[in-house]
């Protein structure tokens, strides 16, 4: 089936079963591999990406659902040349060491802040809560998003 999307603010079209997800669409037909296949399951949240703002799961979004809402992917969160104050924060305190995970961290990071914009420690946690990350950079990534709230959009 054919089915029109909205990727990073670009109309896209691609032909695929109605049950393909999203996250497979966004890797192997539109080419946007900064979103990672994980576990396939909702587990790992490697795959995360923002639908409609809010931070989604890929691997559990088919495209028939994707296509009703527009999709932020990792490579659409800039601003231009300039760098989501996230996507910032975490270089800054160089909270990634694979970087397998990153990408889907930063998502949820970013989507947390649209909607709190000066979130406590608890709140950060809970919005983190759902992404492994087999190098343990969970403290540095806390103190990322606390940076990015501070500095702002
Ligand atoms: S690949 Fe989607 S949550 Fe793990
Ligand atoms: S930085 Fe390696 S899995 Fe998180």
């Amino acid at each position: 089936m054919n089915f029109r999307l909205s990727v990073n603010g670009i109309e896209r079209h691609v032909d695929v079963p109605r049950s393909t997800t999203l996250l497979s669409v966004l890797r192997n037909n539109l080419g946007l591999t900064g979103t990672r296949y994980g576990c396939g399951a909702g587990q790992c949240g490697a795959c995360y990406v923002l639908a409609d703002g809010r931070a989604v799961a890929s691997c559990l979004t088919t495209v028939e659902q994707a296509a009703s809402q527009a999709i932020t992917t990792v490579e659409g969160l800039a601003l231009g040349e300039r760098l989501h104050p996230v996507q910032d924060a975490f270089i800054a305190e160089d909270a990634m060491q694979c970087g397998y995970c990153t990408s889907g961290m930063v998502m949820s990071a970013a989507a947390l802040l649209e909607r709190i914009p000066h979130p406590s420690e608890d709140d950060i946690r809970a919005a983190l809560d759902m992404h492994l990350c087999r190098c343990g950079v969970y403290g540095r990534a806390i103190r990322a998003v606390k940076r990015a709230a501070e500095v702002g959009r």
